[in-house]
């Protein structure tokens, strides 16, 4: 049982199939106009048609790229250079992905200026610290749609619509958002936004950047004038061509999806907390994105627990697909305010509304078996505990409160 989609899904049948006659036959490159090239490029329009869709923008506004990553440096960089001479103030939060967060120390590098907000203890900004962080020298602010690691939703309209007051661009990494809530570009005063197929169940190496009519970005690639010269290069048509059909199935089945992996997701909360002595939510437990669930597990060393439940046969990961091969504790915890060692206990969970044979009876009793083994080894469970009244865990005769 994959339960790991926030880091990548798998392809569906139908994506496959509409982009298969573009790695044989229609093999085209979309810049020439003899026929093959013709028919590359029309099916390159199409799938731009099918993102702008999805997004509430007009066709001309998207920019193919080779992902999110791609995108969040596009938009930000590209940005900053742009308007370096009128500012080098951005705002931005503590929680964003490493496309975003390494970015913008890049800039710093260059003497941009970067104020990153805090997040309170459910993962959201607050306005008002948004607000006072505005000055005149700013440019540009970024904030992510919802995050990767524990799925909270930051009130993106308000951000825009100060953004918008105080004329200054608004870039949302929308990664993890788009396909699984509504994401609306006008409603939400969006100037920038990047996109990634491969969380879709599109290819991977394939994104998109919309940017807003009238807003000027200086291009990363320079090359033969691809994509209105923002990006140059040989587009990648069948990848293109896959995200668009994902764009198209993820925009059409959304309201679908989101009732049916939000029903799963709040079982599963309810079970998780009900069973499991000492597990918590990460995240705030309404704002929060349908597929994705991050609990956190006292006296647990997160890597176990996703060893244990692999070979359980589930496989889900402690944080983002970025960090998990390091040792450090989540960025995004700790601001939290989450001491580092009750973060080593995490476990995200991203479901994927094809996964029909899920069954969250099974899948819990799983974790708590798992979880209760890890604490049968763990010093720091079988610990005296004797604050505020607690009992020791182990009700053994040599505990004081026993
Ligand atoms: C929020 C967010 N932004 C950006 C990215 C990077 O996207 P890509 O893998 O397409 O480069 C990811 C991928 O995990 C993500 O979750």
């Amino acid at each position: 049982m994959y339960l790991d989609n926030s880091a990548t899904t798998q392809v569906s049948e139908e994506v496959f199939e509409e982009m298969k006659p573009f790695f044989t036959q229609e093999f085209g490159n979309p810049s020439t106009l003899y026929g093959y090239g013709r028919e590359s490029k029309k099916a390159l329009e199409l799938a731009r048609q099918r993102v702008a869709d999805a997004i509430n923008a007009k066709p001309e506004e998207i920019i193919f790229t080779s992902g999110g990553s791609e995108s969040d440096n596009l938009a930000i960089k590209g940005l900053a250079f742009k308007l370096q001479k009128k500012g080098k103030h951005i705002i931005t939060t503590n929680i964003e992905h490493p496309a975003v967060k390494n970015t913008l120390g890049f800039l710093e590098s260059l003497d941009f200026k970067v104020t990153y907000l805090p997040v309170n203890e459910k993962g959201i900004i607050e306005i008002e610290d948004l607000k006072e962080a505005i000055t005149d020298e700013t440019i540009l602010i970024s904030v992510m749609h919802a995050n990767n690691e524990i799925g909270t939703i930051q009130p993106i309209e308000e951000i825009g619509k100060i953004a918008r007051e105080n004329g200054i661009k608004f870039h949302v990494d929308a990664v993890q958002s788009f396909g699984k809530i509504e994401v609306d570009v006008e409603k939400l005063n969006i100037d920038l936004l990047a996109l990634s197929s491969h969380k879709i169940n599109g290819p991977k190496g394939v994104g998109a950047l919309y940017i807003r009519k009238g807003t000027r970005l200086v291009p990363l690639i320079h090359g033969g004038g691809q994509e209105k010269g923002i990006r140059g290069g040989t587009e990648n048509v069948p990848g293109i061509v896959g995200f668009g059909k994902a764009c198209e199935l993820a925009a059409a089945q959304l309201d679908e999806h989101y009732e049916k992996l939000s029903s799963i997701r709040d079982e599963l909360i309810d079970k998780v907390l009900s069973t499991i002595p000492e597990a918590y939510l990460n995240g705030d437990e309404e704002t929060r994105l349908p597929n994705l669930v991050n609990f956190r597990f006292k006296a647990i060393e997160g890597e176990s627990l996703i060893l244990l439940l692999d070979a359980k046969g589930y496989q889900a990961s402690t944080g983002s697909a970025c960090s998990s091969n390091t040792l450090e504790a989540s960025p995004v915890l700790t601001a939290l305010g989450l001491d580092p060692v009750d973060v080593h206990g995490s476990l995200r969970i991203s479901l994927a509304p094809e996964s029909d044979n899920f069954d969250v009876d099974e899948f819990v009793n799983v974790i708590a078996e798992s979880v209760s083994r890890l604490r049968e080894m763990s010093p720091l469970w079988n610990q005296e505990l004797d604050y505020d009244g607690v009992m020791c865990r182990k009700h053994e005769d040599n505990c004081r409160m026993c």
